[in-house]
């Protein structure tokens, strides 16, 4: 593979969609403001993805340890949710869009679960871009339910002890059906992964950027995949 090339492209980007909150803040506006104005942005940069040749977008929407947040904000953001499921719908499955949801959806309300569930079907024969939401998703979290079936998985004679491996034991994560991630973009300045695709990311090439999730556009998206495209993935091995 040349450097640069094609060939290099990011088929999977992740991205921690980092900062509503500061943005916000920085206008004197409550931060379901900045929210509300980050929920905005996911639509232009989705729209970019096919001719970028982006075939898979995961963004973190909602992480298990984001309930430690105030009760307001957490209701906002349920409601963002929703509404966002309710808004874009159309739009997502008309643009060929194949939508998942990823994380525990035990402890979201049954009215966000139906949305999700319905978004999951009603798009379910797209191609075009496969767009994963994470809500009250977590690394751990997700590892320690994929543990609690496997175990009655070997419980029942369904899979022996030395079968899990690492091909075996992704098949119970959330994302068994996606490619890991080639690209893990995260916007407003931290250097962390905060409990994000922790299994998958182990390869994935990481993007730091400073700009607040409200402020990124499709060109800095670009700009990041360019990045992306002149480094040398080595997985451990020697670059040829
Ligand atoms: C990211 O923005 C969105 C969610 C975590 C839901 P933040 O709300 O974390 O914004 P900052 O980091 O406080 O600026
Ligand atoms: C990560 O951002 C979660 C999402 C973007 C949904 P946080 O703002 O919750 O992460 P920390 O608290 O800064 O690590
Ligand atoms: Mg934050």
């Amino acid at each position: 593979m040349t450097k640069g090339s094609l060939v290099d492209a990011a088929r999977h980007v992740a991205i921690i969609m980092d900062g509503n909150g500061r943005w916000a803040q920085k206008r004197g506006k409550p931060r379901l403001f900045g929210h509300h104005a980050g929920s905005k942005r996911v639509r232009e940069i989705l729209q970019s993805c096919p001719h970028l040749g982006v075939k898979y977008l995961t963004i973190f929407a909602f992480s298990t340890e984001n309930w430690r947040r105030t009760q307001e904000e957490v209701a906002g953001l349920m409601t963002l949710f929703r509404r966002y499921i309710i808004r874009e719908a159309e739009n997502l499955n008309n643009n060929g869009v194949r939508v998942r949801f990823i994380g525990d959806r035990m402890r979201l309300a049954t009215s966000l679960v139906d949305l999700m569930d319905n978004l999951e079907m009603i798009t379910r024969d797209n191609d075009i871009v496969h767009l994963t939401i994470a809500i009250n998703y977590g690394g751990r979290d997700e590892v320690a339910r994929a543990a609690q079936r496997l175990a009655y998985d070997v419980k029942s004679g369904r899979l022996l002890p030395k079968e899990i491996n690492e091909k075996t034991l992704p098949r119970y994560l959330d994302t068994y059906v996606l490619p890991d991630p080639d690209l893990l973009i995260r916007t407003s300045g931290e250097a962390r992964i905060s409990n994000f695709l922790l299994w998958q990311a182990a390869y994935s090439e990481y993007d730091f950027v400073d700009t607040l999730w409200p402020d990124f556009t499709p060109a800095m998206f670009e700009e990041a995949l360019a990045r992306f495209a002149n480094r040398t993935r080595r997985f451990g091995g020697i670059p040829a």
